[in-house]
C-alpha cells in the first residue's frame, strides 16, 4: 500500500462498515457502594437515564449498530431495561459471564457473536466526547493489531498509564502504577482486529490491561495510540459520578441522548420543587421526588422518589432511590443508599456512605457542636 492509498482509507466515509461494538458492563462497581447493591453501576441513573444510554447513543450517533453487552453481575437488570435494543436504533445482543471473567475474558466469551473484522471495546462505565469514527479511522490508518485511546489526566494513578513512541505506537501498559512515566491513561476504548480476541485464552478470568497488553507488546504486536483531547470521565467513584451527572445537566459533557434542556438544574417528571428552594451546580432531581421549602441543593444528584426537607443543604452527593433527607440536615460529598432516613439537623460530609434502609435519627450524627 502507497501512503496515497492511507490518505484514501482516512477520509472514507464508510469506517464503520464490518464493525461492531461489545460494552463491557459486568463489574461490582464497588467504588459507588452501596448504590451499586441493588443497580449495576452502568444503570445508575445519571441525568434522568441509566447512564449506559448516553455511550449507547454515542455509538448508535457513530453509526453502529451492532452491540454486544458483555454482562456478569445482575445481568438481567440490562436485558429488562434495553430489550432488543430497537429503541435506541441498535441491535443489542447479551451475552453473560457464570463466573465474572474480567476484562479480557469479557472480551474473549462474546466471541462467538462477533463477525465483524474490527470490534470495538467499550468500558461501560466512560463518559466521554470523542467521535468513536475517529478511533476507527486511526485504526484503520496505522493498520495496528489493537488500537487504544488514550486521554491525558492529572492523576493517572488510579488508571492504566500508558507511554507511546513518537509515531504513536504503545510501547508499554502500566495498569495503575503509582509511579506513572507519563499523563497519558488508558481511555477504556479500544479497536480489536477479531483475530486478537481469538488469541485470548476462554473459559478462565483474563484482564485486558494486566495480561492481554502487556503480553501483545511483549511479542512486538502493534498497539497504536489514539490520543485527543474530547471530554473523558470515568464515572466509577463517587466523585467522578457526581461531576459527570452535573457535567451532563450542564451540558460540559455531550450526550446523544439528551436534547436542549440542559442548564443549572434538571428536574423530572412527577418531582416537586417548593418555592424557595435552590437547585444549582448541575443538580439533578428524579421523577417523583420532592424538595422542600428553602432546600439548597448543588451539585446533588437526587434518585427517584428522595424527599429533601425543608431547609436541607445537599453538596455534591447522590441521595439514592426514595432516600429521605430530613429538615435542615447537611449532606457534602456523600452517597446516600436507597430508602434511608437521614433525621432532621445531621451532618455528613466527606466521603460518608450510608447503606440502604439505615435510620439515622434527628440529630444524631453531626461534625459540629453548632445547635
Ligand atoms: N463483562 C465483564 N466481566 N465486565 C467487567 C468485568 C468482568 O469480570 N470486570 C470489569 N468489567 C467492566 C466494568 O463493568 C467496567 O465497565 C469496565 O469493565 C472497566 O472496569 P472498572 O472496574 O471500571 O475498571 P477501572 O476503571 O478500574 O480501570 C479500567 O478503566 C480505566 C479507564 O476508565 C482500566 O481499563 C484502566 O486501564 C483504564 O484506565
Ligand atoms: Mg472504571
Amino acid at each position: 500500500m502507497t501512503s496515497e492509498s492511507h490518505v484514501e482509507v482516512a477520509s472514507d466515509p464508510d469506517v464503520t462498515s464490518s464493525v461492531q461494538a461489545v460494552v463491557l458492563v459486568g463489574g461490582k462497581g464497588t467504588r459507588l457502594r452501596p448504590l451499586t447493591l441493588s443497580a449495576p453501576k452502568p444503570m445508575l441513573p445519571t441525568a434522568g437515564v441509566p447512564f449506559l444510554t448516553h455511550l449507547l447513543s454515542r455509538i448508535q450517533a457513530a453509526g453502529i449498530t451492532d452491540v454486544v453487552l458483555g454482562t456478569s453481575f445482575q445481568a438481567h437488570v440490562f436485558s429488562e431495561y434495553y430489550g432488543d435494543g430497537s429503541k435506541l436504533g441498535v441491535r443489542l445482543q447479551y451475552v453473560t459471564e457464570t463466573e465474572p471473567l474480567g476484562t479480557g475474558g469479557g472480551i474473549r466469551n462474546v466471541l462467538d457473536d462477533l463477525t465483524a473484522d474490527n470490534i470495538l471495546v467499550f468500558n461501560g462505565d466512560v463518559l466521554g466526547g470523542t467521535d468513536v469514527r475517529e478511533i476507527l479511522t486511526t485504526h484503520r490508518n496505522s493498520g495496528a493489531d489493537v488500537t487504544m485511546h488514550l486521554v491525558p489526566v492529572s492523576d493517572p494513578r488510579a488508571f492504566g498509564c500508558v507511554p507511546t513512541d513518537e509515531t504513536g505506537r504503545v510501547t508499554d501498559f502500566l495498569e495503575k502504577t503509582q509511579d506513572p512515566p507519563t499523563d497519558q491513561i488508558n481511555a477504556g476504548t479500544y479497536v480489536f482486529r477479531r483475530s486478537v480476541i481469538e488469541e485470548i485464552p476462554p473459559g478462565r478470568p483474563v484482564s485486558v490491561e494486566r495480561e492481554v497488553f502487556p503480553k501483545l507488546l511483549s511479542e512486538g504486536r502493534h498497539i497504536q495510540a489514539h490520543v485527543d483531547h474530547a471530554y473523558w470521565r470515568d464515572m466509577g467513584t463517587p466523585e467522578d459520578f457526581v461531576r459527570g451527572s452535573a457535567d451532563l445537566v450542564r451540558g460540559i459533557a455531550p450526550s446523544p441522548a439528551l436534547g436542549d434542556r440542559r442548564g443549572e438544574s434538571m428536574v423530572h417528571d412527577g418531582a416537586g420543587v417548593a418555592p424557595g428552594a435552590v437547585l444549582i451546580g448541575g443538580t439533578v432531581v428524579g421523577r417523583g421526588a420532592e424538595i422542600g421549602p428553602r432546600a439548597r441543593l448543588d451539585g446533588a444528584v437526587v434518585f427517584d422518589g428522595a424527599v429533601i426537607e425543608a431547609g436541607a443543604v445537599v453538596e455534591r452527593s447522590i441521595v439514592g432511590f426514595g432516600a429521605r433527607i430530613g429538615p435542615r440536615a447537611l449532606i457534602r460529598d456523600t452517597v446516600i443508599g436507597d430508602g434511608a432516613d437521614v433525621g432532621a439537623r445531621c451532618e455528613l460530609l466527606r466521603g460518608a456512605r450510608v447503606w440502604p434502609g439505615v435510620q439515622i435519627p434527628d440529630g444524631g450524627l453531626r461534625f459540629s457542636t453548632d445547635v
